[in-house]
């Protein structure tokens, strides 16, 4: 290594210490959350992303439209759609997000966002930050919220993933120091862990759960995990009727398939990366990613997505039309809730336990021997209107 390498390495890490520095600042000077129940006008915005996405997403969409009709009809609820979150557009311009479709997110509070392609070494596109992970940091959605539950299975727990933070922070911005020597930084902040914490145990006191674990890996990752892992304990404590445990991550994914002690478990906290991995594996009990929808949650903004990828494979066999929207219908409902729709939230979590699982009169295979997304989508709709 040369001393002009350790040089230019040097400036690079300066540049990123300055730039989180302002992040963490940015933050100390937030408010409080919007409430979205109570504005006078909401617009929501329907971003469609790449491959499948914008078929499921106009079906989640044509279900909310549904049950949002009378909002729609006068004029609180608006739906918005914003087309130019594709990899070809993104490419062209080499941004995560160009700058006229931020500009569009930004007017609407509430986002439905489909699947976007990310790219990764060996594509053949270049090597542009994932669409997602740049509008969660450019709209502060700093909790990513996700439930899975398996009743028959005493399965019910809520994990609040931290989302802009962790070894996401930077994570377009590590540095090849030299051709041999490569450098990946992994960010945690004060204000960034309180603020995920004390949503894990707001949650779970409004919603009588009485155990909040803290998954991390501290006794390795000692800064920042540890700095995770204390800063949780420490809100933990004005919360006194909500047990506190403690988890490794490695140990934690050994528990989930531990069928007696899995139960135990309730609301999650864990940094980014974790949550991203651990998730994942979470939703495989409840019948897999497809199944399973994701809110992200800022003080100003909320977005709500499925927790899969755009299927390029089913896109290049001619196969999109029979696509699963059952994630995307999961994160409707949990719009429906974050926006003071409860009652509605209730109804369309119903009659998808009714489509998905009970019921059944349709099948999605994604191949033509099954249903196609529409044909669900209406039969969901059908479903809502026979509930009471
Ligand atoms: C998720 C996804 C994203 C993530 C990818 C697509 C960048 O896996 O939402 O969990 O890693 O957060
Ligand atoms: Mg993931």
């Amino acid at each position: 290594m040369t001393e002009i390498q350790i040089q230019e390495a040097l400036a690079k890490f300066e540049a990123l210490i300055r730039e989180q520095d302002a992040r963490s600042e940015e933050i100390k000077k937030q408010g409080d959350f919007v409430d979205f129940a109570n504005l006078e006008k909401l617009t929501i915005g329907v971003c469609g992303g790449d491959g499948i996405g914008p078929i499921i997403t106009n079906e989640a969409a044509r279900v909310l439209a549904f049950l949002l009709k009378d909002d729609v009809d006068a004029g609180k609820i608006e739906f918005r759609t914003i087309d130019g979150l594709t990899i070809e557009n993104r490419v062209a311009v080499n941004k995560a997000i160009p700058d006229d479709v931020l500009e569009e997110l930004k007017k609407c509070p509430v986002i439905l966002k489909g699947p976007t392609t990310t790219p990764q070494a060996g594509d053949p596109w270049p090597n542009i930050e994932s669409a997602n992970v740049a509008m969660r940091k450019a709209l502060d959605l700093f909790c990513n919220l996700r439930p899975v539950k398996v009743p028959e299975e005493g399965i019910d727990w809520t994990f609040f993933r931290e989302n802009t933070e962790g070894a996401y922070a930077v994570g377009s911005k590590g540095i090849n120091v030299t051709d041999d020597l490569a450098m990946d930084f992994v960010v945690t902040t004060t204000e960034g862990t309180q603020r995920i914490a004390r949503l894990a145990y707001d949650y779970a006191r409004r919603n009588g759960k009485n155990r909040v674990s803290i998954i991390q890996k501290a006794n390795v990752i000692k800064t920042t995990d540890g700095k995770f892992l204390n800063l949780c304990k420490e809100v933990g404590k004005e919360y006194p009727e909500i047990t506190t445990d403690e988890w490794y991550i490695d140990i934690t994914t050994a528990k989930l398939i531990d069928k007696k002690r899995r139960t135990d478990f309730k609301v999650f906290v864990l940094p980014n990366l974790y949550g991203d991995i651990i998730t994942d594996e979470a939703a495989e009990f409840q019948g897999g990613v497809g199944t399973a929808g994701s809110a992200n949650i800022g003080k100003k903004y909320a977005m709500f997505e499925a927790i899969h990828g755009s299927a390029p494979r089913m896109m290049r066999e001619g196969r999109g039309q029979y696509a699963d929207p059952c994630s995307m219908l999961r994160a409707a409902v949990m719009l429906l809730s974050h926006i003071g729709k409860q009652a509605e939230a209730d109804k369309l979590e119903r009659a998808l336990d009714i489509c998905m699982y009970e019921e059944k009169k349709l099948h999605i295979t994604g191949r033509a021997d099954g249903a196609t997304c529409e044909e669900f989508g209406n039969y969901v709709m059908e479903t809502l209107s026979n509930l009471k």
